[in-house]
């Protein structure tokens, strides 16, 4: 590596320019404690690039658009795509004893349609909507009778293409019910599994930034979990605006339990601490 490269540091300046980019575009606030993260990992789009400073880069990026790999790449670097199957135990019983219990009783008692929308909104490499359909599978009597989709949204490419093959390494599948692993993943080999179309048939992916209204579909379910944590209120805000228009009246709202939706969950009724409900209609 070219050594002046190797020694750049970020100037508090740029990293504020860098960070009114990302925080207008994603709603993701760059802390300044993470100067000498953000300088590391802006050095590595540079070699890749081979745009020789970071000013440079801060200008090609800011006049590139949305869709542009290199845009996604960006993001790849300053976002946290952390995630696993069946993350959060406590939102997983609630699904399958509580939610999916109450779902078929209602529908045998002719209440509501045998309908059920999900979407995992965030869903990074796919490990949510997977777990989603995992349980689904498990636990819906009669799944093949119902109209059952989940959507997986994400604004990184990247993460959306990984997810599209389904696959899963040993520390994401860790979680996964010895039973449910048996019945629904093919093992690949030592490391890896994947999903059965059994649960594949269920999930599509599409990309999409929170900050923007979906441009179709209603749900049942909107599971948003470990990203608004990056956002600020304005931000949180405005998603979750975005969010409660395509929730079903009656709907819920599966929050992380750190995400701060409590505080501006406005007419949303508060279930579980991570958990809201939309009101029905009157
Ligand atoms: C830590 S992962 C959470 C994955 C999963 N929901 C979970 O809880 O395991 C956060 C994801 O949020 C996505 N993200 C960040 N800002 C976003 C935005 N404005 N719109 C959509 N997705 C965003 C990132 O790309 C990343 O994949």
């Amino acid at each position: 590596m070219d050594g002046k490269l190797a020694i750049q540091q970020i100037s508090d300046r740029l990293l504020a320019k860098f960070a009114d980019l990302v925080y207008k575009r994603t709603g993701i606030r760059l802390s300044p404690q993470k100067k000498a993260l953000l300088s590391n990992r802006l050095r590595r789009r540079l070699r890749e690039t081979g745009i020789k400073s970071f000013e440079d880069y801060y200008k090609h990026i800011k006049n590139i658009s949305e869709d542009d790999p290199e845009w996604d790449a960006f993001l790849q670097e300053i976002t946290t795509h952390e995630t696993f199957l069946f993350r959060d135990e406590v939102h997983w019983e609630w699904f399958q004893d509580q939610y999916l219990e109450q779902l078929a009783r209602e529908a045998r008692q002719g209440k509501r349609p045998r309908r059920l929308h999900i979407w995992s909104a965030a869903c990074s490499t796919g490990d949510e909507p997977v777990t989603l359909a995992c349980c689904i599978a498990a636990r819906l009597p009669n799944a093949h009778l119902w109209d059952i989709k989940i959507l997986g949204t994400d604004i990184g490419i990247g993460a959306l293409q990984q997810a599209k093959q389904a696959k899963f390494g040993t520390r994401a599948m860790s979680r996964v019910p010895a039973d449910y692993r048996q019945r629904f993943f093919n093992q690949l080999d030592d490391h890896t599994w994947q999903a059965k179309p059994l649960l594949t048939r269920w999930i599509s992916y599409q990309q999409h930034n929170l900050l923007e209204p979906l441009r179709s579909g209603r749900f049942d379910l909107i599971v948003l979990k470990n990203v608004l944590i990056y956002f600020d209120v304005e931000s949180k805000k405005r998603v979750l605006e975005n969010i409660l228009r395509v929730l079903y009246p009656g709907g819920y709202l599966l929050t992380g339990a750190a995400e701060g939706v409590a505080n501006i969950r406005g007419s949303l009724k508060r279930v579980y601490p991570w958990l809201f409900q939309k009101p029905e209609d009157k």
